[in-house]
């Protein structure tokens, strides 16, 4: 399983690069917001500098509701860095843009995405990813890890090539769980990846360990 970090804070993104396990990055304006990252010109400098820590996809996304508008404004996404996607959300003129940026070639993440039959029509006009908030589900009391293995199931049956790409991690749980139904990427905070170190037992062995060695080399 991939493992995207879901932020446009650039410490955070330089902190899990340099653990050598990031594979990408999810951003959404609301990331960007929190950061406080406003203005075209800015936020387009903003995805610059991402890619240039991480060898890997960068989900940009796009403002635009509507079908020309998303296409104006992927286009100058994708001509930023090879490695941006253009993330688009899960409406009718979506899929349509989807389907006009995987015809040529350019790399699309379909957001917003909490139902199996809005997996099928992203899959259908040929996402690179599909992002089904998990999180989002669970807040409403729906179990976002059912959604991700229905999509899982659904995928393959028909061999789409579509990757799911669970967002909306929140907590360490989630991506363990993620990773047993086979999801293919997961993106969540910093502190959920780092959370997947912690283990009392792993922490009281190092001290055994390193207060025996010293015992022994005094
Ligand atoms: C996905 O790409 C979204 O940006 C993100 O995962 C949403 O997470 P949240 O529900 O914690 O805001």
């Amino acid at each position: 399983m991939k493992f995207f970090i879901d932020t446009a804070n650039l410490d955070e993104i330089r902190e899990a690069n340099d653990m050598g396990i990031l594979d990408g990055v999810t951003t959404n304006p609301s990331l960007m917001a929190k950061e406080g990252i406003t203005g075209a010109d800015r936020i387009l400098k903003h995805y610059v500098d991402i890619c240039n820590i991480v060898d890997g996809d960068v989900s940009a996304e796009v403002i635009a509701t509507d079908y020309a508008g998303m296409i104006k404004e992927g286009e100058n996404l994708a001509s930023l860095h090879p490695n941006i996607v253009v993330k688009i959300p899960m409406i009718k003129d979506g899929i349509k843009a989807i389907r006009y940026f995987t015809d040529k070639g350019i790399k699309t993440n379909c957001t917003l995405v909490f139902s199996a039959g809005q997996a099928i029509l992203a899959a259908k006009a040929g996402a690179t990813y599909l992002s089904p908030f998990v999180g989002r589900l669970d807040d409403v009391s729906t179990n976002g890890i059912d959604l991700i293995a229905q999509i899982r199931l659904i995928y393959d049956n028909y061999m789409f090539d579509t990757q799911i790409l669970a967002a909306s991690v929140r907590h360490t749980m989630h991506i363990i769980q993620c990773a047993e139904v086979g999801a293919d990427v997961m993106t969540g905070p910093l502190s959920s990846i780092k959370g997947l170190l912690n283990h009392p037992l792993t922490d009281i062995g190092l001290q055994k360990f390193l207060a025996d060695y010293a015992k022994g080399n005094k």
